[in-house]
């Protein structure tokens, strides 16, 4: 038996990879196109480890994914593959179009196809589990309650837009043919290998280069902030007993305006590496203009998976940030890699 994983290269992905082999789960076959988010690197602990197979290959692909579905006859398919980053979907929506949208249908259409060759009782154990975002619920004001399954999607980004398409997408594979689906949403993760693109690990890799720490706006949009482990675990108990065609949405029942956020870094990088001329980290900080559509603030509520599944965060804001930022201050060579030459470039065209 065996797991298929799409974007398993890329920050959840290769988080999940490690933490499910860790706990005893199948082998995994990692399917990923290998983007500029996707690092091989951060999979480097499961070097000539037989549980780990990696394929080269697009979810948009429908021939190379259903031939690898056919050659490893997985037991369920969890997606991560996506482009993901918000910035990146504002300045170039149509990739996001073609990879989450498009890339999920050819996906979803090897699934079937693959599901078609299995018997009844492969069947009947088979998941595609869909990984997803809270963003697709669009944005709360300040006294809204926090986002539930039930709520309306109202996405305002390219990429919002682009994955709730998926996310409506997987749900009609499961109404109109049977495919035995489950979807999560989740909040904004943080923790190991994640591309520092975004918001923490690109305030910890511009503050230990004594760059300037950009703020969108006013500093006072709202995110729900969940540690990567956390997500992992959840994944884990809804392929295990998630409820077929149901979504499930986690957080980590921490929200937090950015300011915060980043005070908090400067914080605990000002304990852990002060800086030679003794001054704050936080003198970095610096308004720069709003992002555009910039959604104001995510809240999820996760009572759903923690009445149904028994789940729940094992990680505070506090225990996390600080095994977050340790992460990055030790394992600055796999920074140095992924921060090459496209890194910068993206960095020239986002911020000057
Ligand atoms: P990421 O950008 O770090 O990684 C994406 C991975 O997908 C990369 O390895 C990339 O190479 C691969 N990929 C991209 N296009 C592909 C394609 N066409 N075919 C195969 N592989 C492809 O993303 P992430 O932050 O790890 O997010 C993973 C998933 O979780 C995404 O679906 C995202 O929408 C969702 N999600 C992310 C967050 C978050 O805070 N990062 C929160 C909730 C949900
Ligand atoms: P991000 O990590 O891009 O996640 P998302 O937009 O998917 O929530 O951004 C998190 C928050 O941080 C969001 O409100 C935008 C803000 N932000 C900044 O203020 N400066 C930055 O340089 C980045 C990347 C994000």
């Amino acid at each position: 038996m065996t797991i298929l994983v799409t974007g398993g290269a890329g920050f959840i992905g290769a988080n999940f990879v490690m933490d499910w082999l860790a706990a005893g789960g199948e082998p995994v076959v990692n399917y990923d196109k290998l983007t500029y988010a996707g690092n091989l690197e951060s999979l480097a602990s499961l070097k000539g480890n037989n549980s780990h197979v990696f394929v080269e290959g697009d979810i948009g692909n429908y021939d190379t994914a259903l031939a690898t579905l056919n050659q490893h006859r997985p037991r369920a398919i969890v997606n991560f593959a996506a482009e993901s980053h918000v910035d990146r979907s504002i300045h170039s929506p149509g990739e996001f179009i073609h990879t989450n949208i498009l890339g999920t249908y050819q996906l979803l259409e090897a699934a079937r196809a693959y599901l078609a060759t299995l018997n009844e009782a492969e069947k009947a154990a088979f998941r595609f589990l869909h990984v997803s975002t809270d963003e697709v619920y669009g944005s709360l004001k300040a006294n809204d309650p926090a986002f539930r399954e039930s709520n309306a999607y109202e996405p305002n980004s390219p990429y919002s837009a682009s994955k709730a398409a998926s996310d409506h997408l997987v749900r009609a594979y499961h109404h109109t043919y049977g495919l035995p689906v489950v979807t999560t949403n989740c909040s904004n993760n943080y923790g190991p290998y994640q591309f520092p693109e975004k918001l923490i690990p690109l305030m910890i890799h511009n503050a230990l280069a004594g760059k300037k720490l950009p703020i969108y706006g006013d500093g006072m949009n709202v995110r729900d902030w969940l540690y990567v482990g956390d997500h992992c675990s959840a994944i884990r108990a809804v392929l295990d007993k998630g409820r077929l065609g149901e979504t499930y949405n986690i957080g980590g029942w921490n929200e937090m305006p950015n300011l915060t956020v980043v005070h908090t870094l400067c914080d605990i990088l000002d304990a852990e590496r002060p800086r030679a001329d003794k001054s704050s980290y936080r003198t970095l900080m610096n308004f720069v203009p709003d992002r555009p559509g910039h959604d104001r603030r995510y809240a999820i509520d996760a009572s759903k998976i923690h009445k149904e599944l028994g789940w729940k965060p094992a990680e505070s804001f506090e225990t996390g940030i600080k095994k977050t930022v340790r992460w990055y201050l030790d394992n600055q060579a796999w920074v140095g890699n992924v921060t090459s030459g496209a890194y910068r470039q993206w960095v020239a065209k986002q911020y000057q």
